[in-house]
């Protein structure tokens, strides 16, 4: 299994030392945006994604749960996000965001709140590189795995093969040692994880656990 490392976690004071002593394993770094308004919780916006971009030579994935996401996708795509997801549920359009994120060549995925259903994405399945099923509500680290997103996996997995389709599909809240299973069993390409890595007790061991899932 691919592992998205959520940063949402982190201690923001002393983060890049916390994180570089998984960094050779990590295959993204994912970035929580969050405005206050879409979700009920502020996080940080393209300057701090920016401050890790000398770090570390690893994809970033910029996660957008914010309202009106079209009109900051230049300021995340110069901070240095080489893909970007944005919410179903946001008030903007989702293909002239598709479009906007395309037009400067990075990938666009789109995510889904645990609410949605996830036949709303099939008028999206040939457009979007990636999706993200939520398995939490978004706005907050540290959550319960909800089980209800492990059946979206799987009808986004069988979409895709039998469409032969290349998209990703990611899964976003609540994982670890036990749920990484759960969601690799119905055909996960990457998931995010925040709490469970940065809990400051052996990263290196739960990361190895994750990768060999
Ligand atoms: C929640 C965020 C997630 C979350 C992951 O709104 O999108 O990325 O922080 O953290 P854990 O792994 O702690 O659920
Ligand atoms: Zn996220």
């Amino acid at each position: 299994m691919k592992v998205a490392v959520s940063i949402l976690s982190a201690d923001f004071a002393n983060a890049w030392e916390e994180l570089k002593v998984i960094d050779s394993d990590v295959d993204y770094y994912h970035m929580d945006v969050m405005d206050g308004e879409f979700v009920p919780n502020i996080s940080f916006g393209a300057h701090v994604i920016k401050c890790f971009r000398d770090k570390t030579t690893k994809k970033f994935d910029t996660h957008l749960m914010i309202r009106n996401p079209k009109k900051y996708i230049k300021d995340f795509v110069n901070a240095g996000s080489d893909m970007i997801s944005f919410h179903l549920e946001c008030d903007d359009d989702a293909l002239e965001v598709i479009d906007e994120i395309h037009f400067y060549n990075k990938l666009a995925g789109i995510a889904i709140k645990p609410n949605t259903k996830v036949e709303e994405l099939i008028p999206y399945l040939k457009k979007a590189d990636y999706f993200l099923v939520m398995s939490v509500e978004p706005g907050f680290g540290g959550q319960k795995f909800m089980e209800s997103s492990l059946d979206k996996i799987e009808k986004l997995a069988k979409w895709r093969q039998a469409e032969k389709l290349n998209y990703l599909i990611s899964v976003d809240g609540g994982i670890n040692d036990k749920t990484s299973k759960l969601v690799v069993d119905k055909g996960i390409d990457f998931a995010v994880v925040g709490s469970y890595l940065l809990d400051k007790k052996d990263p290196h061991k739960k990361m190895e656990i994750l990768k060999n899932i």
